[in-house]
């Protein structure tokens, strides 16, 4: 995902629209860098009368009055560098969490399609480490173009002022050294801009052994591992050396050029027809030396610059991705639960073809369905539909007779309670986790009522601070029978009038689907519920059964009726018998 290059000034713009609402203290921080670039020229300016008045002629004002003055410039020159550091400091802490807040809510709301192809490590990273570097750049780049650019002014200023021959004779090397620079910068902005997609690149690679360490080891893939890392971190290695070569040779090109001009200025200065005095040329040279740093930070100003555009742009990119639409104006308070599935039409992408096609279904509000089928059949991807994860391409998903796109999106989630087969938990405590996202007012005798129909009241118990117990990064503390009934304690919790349970006891052995079996029974009364599962148990209490393969629904009835038709349904029913003796 290499940035793709848009006009700069756009994002230049876009940039300050963020930094627009502290004016005023970036009108302090200017001033403050002027007063900077004052008291440097100041210093320049002093030379003069030191050498000239001072040692030259040993005047007794001038004597008394140096000392003072030295101190006083830089007391002021302290003044401005702490002004302008903390100012813009302050601006660009401000500038760096504003972006956060909008790429995180951009995030909160980017519809799942994008997450399907988009990864955690790059998008993690844009959060981190591209925010910083626009803010570390846009300020880097602001000191240069203000404070150094007004010494280089203030130093021109005093350099005409002492002898314009000098210094136009000066002025020769300028527009060199702008040639260089407009070629500098395109290099530079290439390059950067790979090497923040590589640093993503860094990060997904290293996220995922972490995040799966256990299959690795397992796997025993630490090798191969190695390997891929070893590729991605020698990238970025290469790619910050072809960066390094071009700054690190544009230091002595420019130097050079300096030189140049430094020798011709002892030629020029030395000329008889001149007339300087040792004051004046102690002044100019003071003023080309002190303008040395400001003019080699302005020729690489762009290697700041276009970093921080590269890293505006990746950000600026997730931005503008389109959220998930909530065009429905349709209020829903609670719904009565009658779903439908009318000529419905699905495909992840168009060049992956349709993972739905066609289905027509029915379920009345009350009622459960059980939907079986071949692993990859479509099953997920039928009950994910219901809550508008993924928009059909034809026909559409009714509740309550109504398309889902007519309601507000906020309205019909609230509808459904989803528990699948892997619970995302979050790292807070049990109760937090059973009551999330739920308004301030969950009253705790409800949370604890949610956990006990639940079956985790003994477990609770057994927890020395109890519900509020944290149960780790992603809910790594628990077992997967207790992270399972949590979940099911957030959908008791919730109720909602339609319930999916997608393949949620699945990761249980039957001893604890029996231990959980009356939870889930507590939870299905009164309510709509769509059952993806491979155990017969619940699959057989089912009012209906709807097998899916490829996409299609082939068979629909009772577990008896699908039994005695001896089709798709019997031959499932068979293999699963042969699995589980047990049962
Ligand atoms: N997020 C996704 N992006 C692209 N294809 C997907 C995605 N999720 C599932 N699929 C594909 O859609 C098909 C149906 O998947 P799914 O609904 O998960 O099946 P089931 O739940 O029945 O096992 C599979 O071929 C799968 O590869
Ligand atoms: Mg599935």
């Amino acid at each position: 995902m290499a940035p793709k290059l848009i006009p700069a000034s756009s994002v230049y713009l876009r940039l300050l629209a963020y930094a627009r609402p502290y004016l005023g203290v970036f009108v302090l921080a200017v001033l403050a860098m002027a007063l900077e670039a004052v008291s440097q020229a100041a210093l320049a300016y002093l030379i003069r009368p030191m050498l000239d008045d001072g040692f030259v002629n040993r005047d007794p004002a001038t004597l008394k009055l140096l000392p003072w003055a030295i101190v006083a410039i830089f007391l002021l020159r302290g003044l401005g560098a702490f002004g302008s550091a903390f100012g813009l400091a302050w601006i660009g802490r401000r500038v760096v969490k504003a972006l956060r807040r909008d790429l995180f809510d951009q995030y909160l709301y980017l519809p799942a399609s994008f997450y399907d192809r988009s990864s955690a490590g790059h998008l993690l990273s844009k959060l981190t480490y591209n925010v910083e570097q626009v803010a570390e750049a846009c300020t880097q780049v602001i000191t240069i173009i203000v404070r150094d650019g007004l010494t280089v002014l203030f130093m021109v200023a005093l350099m005409f002022s002492i002898n314009w021959q000098l210094t136009l004779f000066m002025m020769l090397v300028v527009p060199l050294i702008a040639l260089l620079v407009t070629f500098l910068s395109k290099v530079f902005r290439r390059y950067s801009g790979h090497i923040q997609t590589n640093v993503g690149e860094v990060t997904r690679v290293a996220e995922e052994v972490i995040a799966g360490q256990r299959v690795v080891k397992i796997f025993n893939g630490q090798t191969a591992e190695t390997q891929v890392f070893e590729v991605v971190n020698e990238r970025n290695r290469g790619l910050h050396m072809k960066l390094a070569r071009v700054q690190a040779g544009s230091v002595p090109v420019s130097q050079m050029l300096m030189a140049f001009g430094m020798a011709g200025i002892v030629y020029v200065a030395t000329l008889e027809t001149l007339q300087v005095s040792v004051g004046e040329f102690g002044s100019f040279l003071s003023a080309v030396l002190l303008m040395m740093a400001p003019v080699k930070r302005l020729t690489s100003v762009n290697v700041n610059l276009q970093r921080g555009i590269a890293a505006a742009e990746s950000i600026f990119a997730v931005l503008d991705e389109e959220r998930e639409p909530d065009v429905g104006e349709r209020p829903l308070g609670r719904a009565r639960g009658d779903i439908e599935f009318r000529n419905l039409v699905f495909g992840y992408s168009a060049d992956k073809g349709n993972v739905l096609r066609c289905i027509n279904l029915r379920v009345d509000a009350g009622e459960t369905v059980a939907i079986v089928g071949a692993s990859g059949s479509g099953k997920t991807t039928l009950v994910s539909l219901l809550a508008r994860f993924y928009e059909p391409q034809q026909g559409a998903v009714l509740l309550d007779g109504t398309d889902v796109r007519e309601y507000r999106l906020a309205d019909l989630r609230r509808q459904v309670s989803l528990v699948s087969q892997d619970v995302v938990l979050f790292n807070t405590s049990i109760a937090a986790n059973i009551a999330y996202a739920e308004s301030g007012d969950v009253r705790p005798e409800d949370i604890a009522e949610a956990a006990a129909s639940a079956n985790l009241a003994e477990f609770i118990a057994s927890l020395p601070a109890g519900l509020e117990t944290r149960i780790g990064d992603r809910g790594v503390l628990l077992s997967g029978g207790q992270r399972q009934r949590v979940a099911i304690a957030r959908a008791l919790l919730k109720d909602a009038p339609v319930l999916i349970l997608d393949e949620a006891t699945s990761a249980l052995d039957s001893h604890t689907e029996a231990l959980i079996q009356d939870a889930l029974d507590r939870l299905l009364r009164n309510r709509t519920t769509l059952v993806v599962a491979h155990r017969l148990s619940t699959v057989e209490r089912a009012d209906r059964i709807v097998v899916l393969e490829q996409g299609r629904i082939v068979e629909t009835g009772t577990h008896r009726e699908l039994l005695a038709r001896s089709g798709r349904y019997a031959q499932l029913y068979r293999l699963q018998f042969r699995d589980q003796p047990g049962q």
